[in-house]
């Protein structure tokens, strides 16, 4: 059980829990959770609630931004733990609205550190594994196989290259965390996501947003249209995909550890599924002909950086995360494979889009392709 404000009070056993970016993707999902494990109480913060299912018990909607006024202040009175998931965490938006990109995942967010630290509310931040930056490094800046939270230098690339803005924003944010921690109480756990995926994440474009979403939705976008899956640099770049359910099995687990994890910065990952983005577009195409074999076939097209995302991009080529403190103080060790959780996410994206993709097909209005 996570505590209360009080050991053995009330709220130790019915924890109140403000989730902030509770309508989003991980928050869709997370908030379900909260409630059927520790009958928490929580209030779900955010701006749209499309992907949150309606009616959970002990779930109050909040519709407000966080930078409304008066809103962090009467949330962080009333919570015991505060899980903040608000970010704009989508690369196309780093070199393209940077001032937003900072202000959205630091600035913004100042003022919640503040708050909590003030009120000893423990913050459950879910920072990035964009921290590391280009590769992962020892301590002393050589090479190193996995980025570890314990050991690793972070390396962001030079300042014209502005795709690191989402990095250095988050990256002083932890900063900012650990030091309200270290000298001045603020009870925080610090979580650094591996490219987590799964149902209901980001958006397809011209349906429910606007732009370019990340690879995942982009390659689901372009299978819905029979379009092209777009390799950037030729789809050489790795990533270890994380489901989405098992990330929520490891912050519920933190949440029942709050000794073991309070002051702790934890990598959450799957470096058992460390594939090539290339590798992700054929096997994510390989599920999406198993639901729909008659669909027309998608192809694979290279762009380079430059011309997918515009000047300033960069790119990290490996991210593989160290999984020994989160398999240590969690005993977690994720299990799904790629070839398991792609079939789950196609069926989604199918049950959410194909019929709406097939009504604007109809009515002439064709969804924007990124
Ligand atoms: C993401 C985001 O920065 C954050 O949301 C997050 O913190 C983190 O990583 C994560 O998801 O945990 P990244 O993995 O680079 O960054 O974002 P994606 O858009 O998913 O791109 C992955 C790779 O696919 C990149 O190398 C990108 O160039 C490539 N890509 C993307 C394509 O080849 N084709 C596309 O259509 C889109």
């Amino acid at each position: 059980m996570p505590p209360g404000r009080k050991t053995g009070s009330a709220a130790a056993r019915r924890p109140r829990i403000a989730v902030l970016g509770a309508g989003g993707f991980i928050g869709s999902h997370l908030v379900p959770r909260l409630c059927d494990r520790f009958g928490a109480t929580v209030d779900a913060v955010d701006v749209t609630f499309d992907k949150l299912a309606e009616g959970l018990p002990g779930v109050t909607r909040v519709w407000a931004s966080i930078t409304d006024a008066g809103l962090l202040e009467e949330i962080t009175l009333r919570a015991d733990i505060v899980i903040s998931l608000t970010a704009l965490c989508n690369p196309a938006l780093y070199n393209t609205r940077p001032l937003e990109v900072i202000d959205a995942s630091y600035t913004d967010l100042v003022p919640l550190v503040e708050l909590c630290a003030q009120r000893s509310r423990w913050l459950v931040h879910l920072s990035t594994c964009e921290v590391y930056g280009l590769c992962a490094l020892t301590a002393d800046g050589r090479p190193a196989r996995r980025m570890d939270e314990e050991r690793s230098a972070l390396c962001l690339g030079p300042i014209h290259r502005e795709r690191w803005t989402y990095a250095a924003a988050k990256q002083l944010l932890e900063r900012v965390i650990w030091a309200y921690g270290r000298h001045h109480g603020l009870p925080f756990t610090i979580v650094r996501p591996f490219n987590v995926i799964g149902p209901r994440m980001d958006f397809i474009p011209g349906v429910d947003g606007e732009g370019t979403p990340r690879v995942l939705a982009a390659f689901m976008h372009a299978l819905l249209m029979g379009e092209d899956l777009v390799l950037v640099d030729g789809g050489r770049q790795r990533r270890s995909f994380l489901y989405v359910d098992e990330l929520v099995d490891a912050i519920v687990r933190i949440l029942e550890r709050p000794k073991l994890c309070q002051g702790q910065v934890l990598n959450l990952g799957n470096d058992r599924n460390d594939v090539s983005i290339r590798e992700l577009a054929q096997a994510l195409s390989t599920a999406y002909r198993a639901l729909r074999p008659h669909a027309r076939r998608s192809r694979m097209r290279k762009r380079t950086a430059e011309e997918f995302y515009g000047p300033g991009y960069d790119d990290s080529d490996v991210r593989i995360p160290s999984m020994t403190k989160a398999r240590r103080l969690l005993q977690w060790r994720p299990r799904m494979p790629l070839a398991d959780m792609l079939p789950l996410i196609v069926a989604d994206y199918l049950g959410r889009y194909e019929s709406r993709l097939a009504d604007s097909a109809r009515s002439g209005a064709r969804p924007q392709v990124p």
